[in-house]
This record gives structure tokens, C-alpha cells and sequence, in this order.
């Protein structure tokens, strides 16, 4: 085997006794294992500060598989391949003690270097844990060397610049991969598929066939146990910042010229640059901001976003987020928008992407009422597909018209669940390709877009818009898209299952 071999590594893991180890990364290496993607050739090591044993850590392993993926026979093989060591992120003794576990396992496992430092931790230790990485000789190996850095990626543009500058003392930028669960989403991948490999969407897809572009991602959760990191963020910066804007760049970018990582990346950093920018007054006029308050999820009473466990009980801070984007380049000048939503205790858990074309110039068929326009949407979640909403004629002796979709489900047609985001986003990492990750130039323009709405709102004194839980958000986000003479599309009626 060579050292780019994709299942020759050790992966450590900072934060290995947290929540996104437990619930994502241990069963999407699970999957991998199983799968045959990490053979024999890799060992992860766990950090974090309780003092467990490799045997303790083990057990762990063991329950979450047994939790998020179910019992099976090959557990114990793949849990053996897990070390554990506690750990100080500040101290430099314990990268030592980290380093000398390495190289046993290096030579145990014959991983020839090559070594993933996944951080699944508090954000303010990322550049601490980079800086001592380098320092105390963890990246001093012949392999390969590659730097996970889950979100948020800074807090604004200017403490993102700061903490990629902090890592860039001990990583290049090609070896950092920053994480964005959305881009490891089947459907989101996707996007360009539908785009680029379909000889009738490409020349439909600008501002003389398209009306708009609604980009939806609606979560029934509330804040749970997130209130103190989620106070500090809201929805802007949780989701907006890097989700919202992932996907509208996929819609709106233009063919790469091949599909590499360096191409694909590149045309949508354009996207972002033609982003217009919204700031000062336009920010209300162009954005809505929302936070929940009480009302009912399934038949249950919830209580409002104030109320929760560790939020402040005057606290502005937006649980939900409508706005209009355009794009100001050649094919989407003139009036495209782009409409984004996204929100917790909302009335569905759906991410659904609705392309609706133009009207037609005539209506020969208006004996009956108005025809329906074309949409083509995009489910990303939880059900994963397209439908193509059509008009055709009415069976009958007359000429009336009728709405048909045509209906196409991923997971029926690969017959399989598709893979958990987390697993794609691994096993990409571990081959070396960082096309779904996002480079740093995407995410300093996605700041600066952020931040001038956001320096409007910290400065805004007016109380900000509530909305009843189980709802699709506050009356204003209705508001900014009907100014448009448009409407949201209802999330429930688009779904596959009630497609004709
Ligand atoms: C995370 C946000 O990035 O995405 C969470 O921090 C949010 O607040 C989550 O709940 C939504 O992800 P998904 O995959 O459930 O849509």
C-alpha cells in the first residue's frame, strides 16, 4: 500500500467524548469499516479531558454503534481499532504523550504517517490546538497531514480572519478541511448533476426562464441544550452563513470547466463575489429575522425560544431568518431572486429547493383557471429527489388543463439508504479530496455578506418579530416575497409522497 492509500490512516479525534463524535463520526467510520473503505490499515485516537481508559473509550464506541446504527457482529474488531488519551488542549505535555501513541500505532498498523486531526470541539481551541500540533511535532510525519475543522468557523469576518491565520502558521491551505455537513448531503451533491449532466435544465437555468428560486431549510427542533453557543450565533450566523449560502452557490454558479476541486471551488467563490451586497437601510427591506415563541409541535405544548433552558429572557437573538438574495453577474442580472428561509420550531422538518420557471408568454388554455408555472424541486431532506410540476390536458373531450409531477425518488431508485453526510464527508477526507469542504475564500465572502446584516441588527432597538411555534415564521417573511408578487411554496404539498 502507499501512503495515498485512502484507508491507510490515524485519524485523532479532539472531542471524542462529545455529542457529534458519538452520534456522527463513530458510526460513520462504522459505515466506512463495514463497508470495507478503512480495511485494517487505521486506528483512531480519542482525546478529551475525562480520564478513561482505552477500554472505557472502547465501551463508548461500542454504545453508540449499538445506538445510532444497531448491534453487529463486527463491533468489537472495528472498537479495537480505538485508543484513548486524555488530554489538555493548552498543555504541551499531553501533544507529547499524543505523539508518542501515534508513532506505536504508526508502526502497529503500518499507517505510514498519515494522520487526520479531526476537530469536534469548542471553536475558541481550534487555533490552540493547531498551534501546538505543529510545535510539539504531531505533523512532523512523512505521510499526509489534513486539518478537520467542524463549524463555526469564527464569529464574523474578522475573527475568521484571525483563526485562519492562527492555522495557517501550521497547516496549508490544501491540507485544511472545513467542514459543512450540508455539502456532504446526497441531494446537495446532486445539484450539479441535475444541473450539468441534463441537456434540458442548463439552457433554462437564467434570468429569461427562471422567476425565482426558494431555498428552504425548516427544523422543528428548538434550541435544545445549544442555548449558549445559539445566543451567541442565531440563526444568521448558524445557518445562513455557511448552509444557506453553500447551496445558493451550487444553484446559482456557472459550469466548471472540469470537475475538480480547484474548478468547482472557484466558480462558486464567484458566485459570492457577484453576491449584492445588502447593507444599512436595504438590510430590513431585503432580510426578516424572527424568533419563536410559544405554540405546538406535534400536538405537544412548547414554550417560546425565552423561556428555554440558558437563553436570556430579553434576548433578540433570531431563531429563524427569510431573505432575498440577487446575483449580479450575466446570467442572473435583471431580477432573479433568491429567496432563503430558515428556522427552528418551524412546522416541518424539510430542506427543500423550488426552482419556478417564468410564466409563459400566452395562456391558450384559459378556459380553465390559471396554468400552474413549471417547478422543478430539489428535496434534500428527509425525502431525497426531484419533481418536475407540469401541465398537461385534463383527460375529458375539452382542452382543460391539469398540474402533474413527475416524481423521482433517490432512495428508490438506489434502493439503499443513502449514506449519512458524515460518512461522504470522511471518506473524502480521507481519499484527499476537499471539493465538499469549503475553502477560505468562500468563507470570508460569506462573512462579509453576513456581517452588514447582522451590524444592523445588533444596532436595531425595535423588539424583533416572534412567531408562534409550529409555524413557517413570522407574518414579515410572508411580506418580503409577496412585495415580490410571489409566494412561499408550502413545504408539505410539495413532498414526494404527495405527488400524484
Ligand atoms: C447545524 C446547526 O449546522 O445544522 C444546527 O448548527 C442545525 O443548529 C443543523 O440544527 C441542521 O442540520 P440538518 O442536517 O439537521 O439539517
Amino acid at each position: 500500500m502507499n501512503s495515498n492509500d485512502s484507508s491507510t490512516s490515524l485519524i485523532m479525534i479532539f472531542g471524542a467524548t462529545g455529542d457529534l463524535a458519538k452520534r456522527k463520526l463513530y458510526p460513520s467510520l462504522y459505515h466506512l469499516y463495514k463497508k470495507g473503505k478503512l480495511a485494517d490499515h487505521f486506528a483512531v485516537i480519542g482525546t478529551a479531558r475525562r480520564p478513561w481508559s482505552h477500554e472505557e473509550f472502547r465501551e463508548n464506541i461500542k454504545d453508540s454503534i449499538h445506538s445510532f446504527v444497531g448491534a453487529d457482529e463486527q463491533i468489537d474488531d472495528f472498537s479495537s481499532h480505538f485508543y484513548y488519551q486524555p488530554h489538555d488542549v493548552t498543555d504541551s505535555d499531553s501533544y507529547i504523550q499524543l505523539k508518542t501513541l501515534a508513532e506505536e500505532l504508526d508502526t502497529k498498523y503500518s499507517l505510514q504517517g498519515n494522520r487526520i486531526f479531526y476537530l469536534a470541539m469548542a471553536p475558541e481551541f481550534f487555533g490552540t490546538i493547531a498551534d501546538h500540533l505543529k510545535a510539539d511535532g504531531l505533523t512532523d510525519t512523512t505521510g499526509f497531514k489534513r486539518l478537520v475543522i467542524e463549524k463555526p468557523f469564527g464569529h464574523d469576518l474578522e475573527s475568521a480572519e484571525q483563526l485562519n491565520a492562527q492555522i495557517r502558521q501550521s497547516f496549508p491551505e490544501e491540507e485544511i478541511y472545513r467542514i459543512d455537513h450540508y455539502l456532504g448531503k446526497a441531494m446537495v451533491q446532486n445539484i450539479e448533476v441535475i444541473r450539468f449532466a441534463n441537456a434540458f435544465f442548463e439552457p433554462l437555468w437564467n434570468n429569461r426562464y427562471i422567476s425565482n428560486i426558494q431555498i428552504t431549510s425548516s427544523e422543528k427542533l428548538g434550541v435544545e441544550e445549544r442555548a449558549r453557543y445559539y445566543e451567541t450565533s442565531g440563526a444568521l450566523r448558524d445557518m445562513v452563513q455557511n448552509h444557506m449560502l453553500q447551496m445558493l452557490a451550487l444553484l446559482a454558479m456557472e459550469p466548471p470547466i472540469r470537475l475538480t476541486t480547484d474548478e468547482i471551488r472557484s466558480e462558486k467563490v464567484k458566485v459570492f463575489r457577484a453576491l449584492r451586497p445588502i447593507e444599512g437601510n436595504e438590510v430590513n427591506e431585503y432580510f426578516v429575522r424572527g424568533q419563536y415563541g410559544p405554540g405546538t409541535i406535534d400536538k405537544n405544548e412548547v414554550v417560546g425560544y425565552r423561556d428555554e433552558m440558558n437563553v436570556d429572557p430579553d434576548s433578540q437573538t433570531e431563531t429563524f431568518v427569510a431573505g432575498k438574495l440577487m446575483i449580479d453577474n450575466f446570467r442572473w442580472a435583471g431580477g432573479v431572486p433568491f429567496y432563503i428561509r430558515t428556522g427552528k420550531r418551524m412546522t416541518t422538518k424539510s430542506t427543500k429547493i423550488v426552482i419556478q420557471f417564468k410564466d409563459i408568454p400566452m395562456n391558450l388554455y384559459n378556459n380553465n383557471e390559471q396554468l400552474q408555472p413549471n417547478l422543478l424541486v430539489i428535496h434534500i431532506q428527509p425525502d431525497e429527489g426531484i419533481t418536475l410540476h407540469l401541465n398537461a390536458k385534463k383527460s375529458g373531450q375539452n382542452m382543460q388543463t391539469n398540474p402533474v409531477k413527475l416524481n423521482f425518488s433517490n432512495e428508490g431508485s438506489n434502493g439503499i439508504n443513502t449514506p449519512e453526510a458524515y460518512e461522504k464527508l470522511l471518506y473524502d477526507c480521507l481519499h484527499g479530496d476537499a471539493t465538499n469542504f469549503t475553502h477560505w475564500d468562500e468563507v470570508a465572502l460569506s462573512w462579509k455578506f453576513v456581517d452588514k446584516i447582522s451590524e444592523v441588527w445588533e444596532q436595531t432597538n425595535s423588539e424583533i418579530p416572534k412567531y408562534a411555534s409550529g409555524t413557517m415564521g413570522p407574518e414579515e417573511a410572508e411580506k418580503l416575497i409577496e412585495n415580490d408578487g410571489f409566494f412561499w411554496w408550502n413545504l408539505n404539498d410539495l413532498d414526494v409522497e404527495n405527488c400524484d
